[in-house]
């Protein structure tokens, strides 16, 4: 049986893309797994689709919470605690993003992603804090690699994510005594997302960009899951404060060189 099985989980943004293939990958183990989103029916269909794949004693809840508001988000949190008992593995997911210039770009726009990806995983860790299991709590950000990259039309989303960044590693100083951990992952290009199908649009750019992730292909939302689920396992349990990069090796480097098949060194003359 898996270490998963029994636990309660909850992810904001929960209900589409990564976050919600993390969400499967708990529940496929016997979690108890809550996600929450702004659109409802997106939340209805999220729980089916998570209920469909759970095991044993496994299972999902799906409802409509915006992550900007703190007072629904710790609403959300308590209904969940008192159903499910108390939190193991808190997920937030929640993110907006568009493409645009600084010049093309409001104030309020720069604010909106803001507030959805910093202040809605402030909002998740802050209020959760009541309802976490203690000590054994496993908390996670997803951040994504404008956190560490500036990028350009990504003004917002670059100030957001190394803001989630900062914060999630204050939370691993901070509440690492009471036996919580936080961590953060920063996926790279992952199949089947808003991001990547966005970038497969204009198809020579989207192969330049696969032919600089180390290893040569877009990453799945499962490998997402895997790491998520090994952040919150007991294998992981002196793992506090850290950025994984589940990217291919993006991070690390460029590898649209072929250094595999190097031309032959030209000889001195
Ligand atoms: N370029 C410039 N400004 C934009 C924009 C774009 N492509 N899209 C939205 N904005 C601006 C709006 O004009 C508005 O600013 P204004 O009031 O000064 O005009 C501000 O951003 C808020 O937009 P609004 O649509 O009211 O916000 P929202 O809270 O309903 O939705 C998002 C915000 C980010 C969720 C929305 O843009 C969206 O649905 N994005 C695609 C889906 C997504 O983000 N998925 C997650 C991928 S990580």
């Amino acid at each position: 049986m898996s270490e998963h099985a029994g636990k309660t989980v909850f992810i904001t943004g929960g209900t589409s893309g990564i976050n919600l293939g993390i969400a499967k990958g708990f529940a496929s183990e016997g979690a108890k797994v809550a996600v929450i989103g702004r659109d409802p029916q997106r939340a209805a269909n999220a729980e089916a689709e998570i209920k469909a794949v759970c095991t044993g004693d496994g299972d999902a809840m799906g409802f409509s919470c915006d992550v900007r508001e703190y007072d629904a988000v710790e609403a959300a949190l308590k209904k969940v605690a008192d159903a499910y008992g108390s939190i193991d593995v808190l997920i937030a997911g929640a993110a907006g993003n568009f493409y645009a210039p600084l010049l093309g770009m409001s104030a309020n726009a720069f604010r909106t992603v803001v507030d959805i990806d910093l202040f809605g995983t402030f909002n998740a860790f802050r209020a959760s804090y009541p309802y976490l299991t203690k000590p054994g709590a496993s908390l996670i950000a997803i951040s994504a690699g404008q956190a560490d990259r500036a990028s350009a039309m990504q003004a917002h989303a670059c100030a957001a994510k190394a803001g989630v960044n900062q914060l999630t590693k204050v939370c691993a100083v901070e509440w690492g005594p009471a036996g919580v951990r936080a961590n953060i992952i920063s996926p790279g290009g992952i199949a089947d997302t808003v991001g990547v199908k966005f970038l497969s649009k204009d198809p020579a750019r989207f192969e330049e960009a696969i032919q600089r992730i180390p290893g040569k292909r877009l990453g799945t939302v499962d490998e997402i899951a895997d790491a998520a689920k090994f952040l919150s396992s007991d294998a992981a349990r002196y793992i506090n404060g850290q950025v994984i990069y589940v990217d291919g090796g993006l991070y690390a480097g460029d590898a649209s060189v072929d250094c595999l098949n190097p031309p032959p060194r030209e000889k001195k003359a």
